[in-house]
């Protein structure tokens, strides 16, 4: 496995922006960006689709198990910006309905499921400078990552982006829907057996409940400065 020359961790719970901010960081700092929570949601869409989760949230597990030894997920760099594939199609809207949002902490829960994805990311990932957010990054991907974030924000802070987000792609929900599934993540991300979301403890602490993406900038471009000597 070749490890990346710098990798920066970001992780966190649901909706608190950090595929926002690791994509900025990407831009402002040439790093590559991999968002390792499409990855899930990409199994989510493929077991969906297949036929692998009951009307009740079920996962066929098996199944599933004997599906990913063929199933080819992969990231393309379009102008800059990482897009997930599923063979030859682009997944990237299917992925971000609430309907996979609702199926895909079961799916990523199954060991399985989450070394198929980890053994993508290192494949992914290999030398340069990488940005990557999910749970578990900073903890189990790659603990010895350079810089690690931990990303937090209020409940209904983030529910409020996530229902923003869902109306502006026409998806109609109540804010308490959203509020819900967005509980119901987190609380199953950090019960998990396998891998739970956690904060890594040398993991810098990022609240941004009443902060600015240009506040967000200079926060971390003080870290990234003060570590590496890199100015954007
Ligand atoms: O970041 P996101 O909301 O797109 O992630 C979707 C789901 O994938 C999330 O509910 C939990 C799971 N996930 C995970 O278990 N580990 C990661 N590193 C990233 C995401």
């Amino acid at each position: 496995m070749i490890i990346p020359d710098i990798i920066i961790a970001v992780d966190g719970c649901s909706s608190t922006g950090k595929s926002t901010f690791a994509k900025m960081v990407a831009s402002a700092f040439g790093f590559l960006y991999l968002d390792s929570g499409a990855m899930y949601r990409g199994v989510t869409l493929f077991a969906m689709e297949g036929g692998m989760i009951a009307e009740d949230g079920a996962v066929d597990t098996l199944r599933l198990l004997d599906a990913l030894d063929g199933l080819d997920l992969h990231f393309v760099n379009e102008d800059g910006a990482t897009k997930l594939y599923l063979g030859e199609r682009c997944i990237e809207k299917e992925i971000r309905t609430l309907e996979v949002s609702s199926h895909v902490s079961p799916v990523s829960a199954i060991g399985q499921v989450r070394a198929f994805v980890d053994s993508r990311l290192h494949a992914f990932s290999q030398g340069g400078r990488v940005i990557m957010d999910g749970r578990d990054i900073g903890t189990t991907v790659f603990p010895a990552a350079e810089l690690k974030i931990f990303m937090t924000a209020s409940d209904e802070v983030r529910a409020q982006r996530r229902f923003d987000e869902l109306a502006a792609k026409g998806e109609k929900h109540t804010f308490e829907e959203v509020l819900a599934n967005l509980r119901e993540r987190d609380y199953i991300d950090s019960h998990r057996e396998v891998s739970p979301l956690r904060q890594a403890e040398d993991a810098f602490v990022l609240d941004n409940t009443e902060m600015t993406m240009h506040e967000e900038l200079v926060w971390v471009q003080g870290l990234i400065q003060g570590r590496f000597g890199i100015l954007c």
